[in-house]
């Protein structure tokens, strides 16, 4: 192929390789071996995501680069360099800690650089370029495809971190977006390997709210999701550190809600189920959604639910789901 791709290819493989190599066995990663060790991760799980620390300098990479044989201009279209406005190239990750972003070949495309001492962003990612489109890559799936494909689900999670903590607890059919809302394009792609989802977002506001995008979006795609929940507002890398792999597995995912069950949940968001025109506010947008499933023993299921819940009868839920119907045609 083209020689300019191929070196920006093999740049990204030098540099996984130099920043794994700092962090494990020099003194000029310690910050980030340290920070990932309170983060508690194993060795053998820095090794497998090759996890890195890119020193505070401006210039360690680009020297080290320059003597490689690598062009400057291009290492700044590969996202490894930065231009400034004063003529000079200058390093793009400075002190911080560095995840490498493989494509679904297993090939490094793109880095993710964690700051370890509060700093601004919290993520610096590598730009878009010619190799890194972040709107197509799904984080992990070189490895977790295998797993995808035996377990017959795939497990959507927010960030990095969590899919490597997930994945150290056992847990190895974890991919995430990265720090983006899911597109079309990515939705397909998981459909072109597994049906069955579940999505697995910090149990924060921006978390819930992403879910239900999410969730949309994939079954879109034509995915049948679910929607897993974590208590005590955390992320799943922060369950799994507190309650370990095995209440991971039993009470989040094991535990997750099918799509209306989410939905259900989600759409009382903003009503107050006391009063009486929100308690029938919700239940109309409830019976929207409930109107559209396909099975007459699923749509009475959840009409069952909520007539029981909200104290509605079971008659006049079922007439509104008829009229729904007809209109939809
Ligand atoms: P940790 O504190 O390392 O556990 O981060 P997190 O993964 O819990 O981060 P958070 O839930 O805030 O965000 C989820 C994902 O969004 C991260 O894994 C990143 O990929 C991305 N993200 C978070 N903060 C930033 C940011 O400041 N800039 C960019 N570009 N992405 C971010
Ligand atoms: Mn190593
Ligand atoms: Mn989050
Ligand atoms: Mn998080
Ligand atoms: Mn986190």
């Amino acid at each position: 192929g083209n020689p300019e791709i191929q070196n920006m290819y093999e740049a990204h493989t030098w540099l996984a390789k130099l920043y794994h190599h700092l962090l494990r066995h020099t003194k000029e990663g310690k910050d980030g071996y340290e920070l990932l060790q309170e983060r508690g991760l194993s060795d053998e799980t820095i090794d497998t995501f090759q996890l890195g620390f890119a020193p505070n300098s401006k210039d360690f990479t680009k020297k080290f680069l320059e003597n490689k044989g690598y062009h400057p201009q291009s290492m700044v279209r590969a996202g490894l360099l930065s231009y400034n406005d004063d003529g000079q190239y200058s390093d793009r990750f400075r002190g911080r800690v560095i995840f490498p972003i493989r494509n679904h070949q297993g090939k490094t495309i793109a880095f993710a650089g964690r700051s370890v001492n509060g700093g601004d962003p919290k993520y610096l990612n590598s730009p878009e370029t010619e190799l890194f489109h972040k709107g197509k890559l799904l984080y992990n799936f070189d490895l977790a495809r295998g797993e995808i494909r035996k377990q017959g689900e795939v497990v959507l999670l927010e960030g990095q971190m969590d899919v490597i903590s997930a994945y150290q607890a056992g847990i190895k059919h974890g991919i995430a977006t990265l720090g983006t809302a899911i597109t079309e394009t990515q939705a397909k792609l998981i459909r072109r390997y597994v049906e069955k989802v579940i999505i697995c977002y910090d149990s924060d506001n921006a978390g819930v709210e992403a879910s239900y995008k999410a969730a949309n979006i994939l079954r879109k795609a034509g995915c049948e999701v679910r929607v897993a929940s974590i208590r005590d507002g955390m992320d799943p890398d922060e369950f799994i550190r507190h309650y370990g792999s095995d209440a991971f597995r039993n009470e989040v995912l094991d535990n997750s809600y099918a799509y209306m069950g989410f939905v259900i949940q989600y759409l009382k968001r903003g009503y107050n189920m006391n009063n009486e025109g929100d308690r029938i506010a919700y239940i109309e947008k409830v019976l929207d959604e409930v109107s559209k499933m396909e099975k007459p023993i699923e749509r009475d299921y959840y009409v069952r639910e909520l007539a029981a819940e909200h104290d509605f009868s079971v008659e006049a839920l079922e007439k509104e789901i008829i009229d729904r119907r007809k209109k939809q045609g």
